[in-house]
């Protein structure tokens, strides 16, 4: 379905009765839906596989397979299509947990009247149709939010172009280090937002320290080193980043407790905040500024596994070494291009 209104379904019947889905077949294209019926479910699966539908019904006794065994097939490569699951006698139907397991929305007890049926597709259609209406409204809201973060990290690099390539970059690396980490999803997304952001709070401090092109005196080191304060003020305002700010509250501190803004230590530093330090301080090694020429990515490298256990999480950094060395080429690029 592409659009979020839907007037008729797609459905699919799969029944070893032939005369009952010829009835019902009929019944349901009198009511404008179209529909496909199997008797044979590895054919029925493949029709799935390869076609759209909005609605399933599936019969629950049936040689050689039964019903929820379809279902459980079906449900690994579509989570989508909405189940209703039919069988001649009440007492013969699943059990809750497999209906729930199986995530089989509805039951449909056979008759010879269909009206129920009617009624638990028309539901179906309504259900289809509210997940569409939310599944648009989070794309666009997916949309506005990709350009609000495009809109922001501009803001930062109007002020210092610097930190906005040296975000790219560290997201970039963070990226790349938490899929071989093989972090879940969401980590990797929350992971690649404070990546992006994590040195916003730069944009707080006086451009006449921020801009210097020679060392920081000790005092102008105190002012920079509040900017991880700044950027979590700046994103504990808003409720949807509220496990972002951690992030970048924390990417400032080292494993042995002595970095900053709190010298909190090990893994009180939460993993995120351990993996960004790692990503941030390679950048921060190899690339360029006006007071400093860029070392070598080998160099960097040497510079982490010194500090292993003392600024850097004694797990992840030989992993983060290893997983440049593996991706070499693709990380050269990147300080290439950025
Ligand atoms: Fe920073
Ligand atoms: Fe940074």
């Amino acid at each position: 379905m592409n659009n979020d209104k839907l007037v008729s379904a797609r459905i699919l019947v799969i029944d070893d009765d032939i005369n009952m889905m010829d009835v019902l077949s009929v019944v349901l294209r009198r009511y404008g839906h179209f529909v496909k019926t199997y008797t044979e479910p590895l054919s029925a699966i493949e029709e799935l596989r390869k076609n759209n539908y909005d609605i399933l019904i599936v019969n629950y006794l049936m040689t050689p397979v039964n019903g929820d065994k379809i279902v459980e097939t079906v449900r690994e490569f579509n989570k989508e299509i909405y189940i209703i699951l039919m069988s001649i006698h009440k007492d013969l139907a699943p059990s809750i947990e497999v209906m729930q397991k199986l995530d089989i929305q509805a039951y449909y007890e056979k008759s010879n009247r269909f009206d129920n049926l009617i009624m638990l597709i028309q539901g179906g259609i309504k259900y289809i149709e509210q997940i569409n209406k939310i599944k648009n409204m989070n794309s666009k809201l997916e949309h506005y939010l990709v350009d609000f973060a495009k809109i922001l990290l501009q803001t930062v690099g109007a002020k210092d172009h610097y930190t906005e390539e040296h975000s790219r970059r560290v997201t970039m690396f963070a990226d790349i280090f938490s899929k071989y980490l093989k972090l879940s999803s969401r980590q990797i997304s929350d992971l690649q937002i404070a990546a992006a952001f994590h040195d916003i709070g730069k944009i707080g401090i006086p451009d006449n320290i921020l801009l210097k092109t020679t060392r920081l005196t000790d005092d102008e080191y105190q002012v920079i080193k509040t900017h991880p304060t700044i950027a979590a003020n700046i994103f504990s305002v808003s409720d949807i980043y509220k496990d972002i700010y951690p992030i970048m509250y924390y990417h400032h501190e080292r494993y042995d407790g002595k970095g900053y803004p709190t010298g909190i230590k090990g893994k009180q530093i939460p993993l995120l905040a351990r993996i960004l330090s790692i990503c941030d301080c390679f950048d921060a090694i190899v690339s360029k500024r006006t007071y400093k020429e860029g070392a070598s990515i080998e160099f960097a490298l040497s510079e982490i596994e010194k500090n292993t256990g003392t600024q850097f999480d004694p797990e992840l950094a030989p992993k983060f070494i290893e997983m440049v060395n593996n991706n070499i080429d693709y990380i050269e690029k990147i300080f290439k291009e950025f």
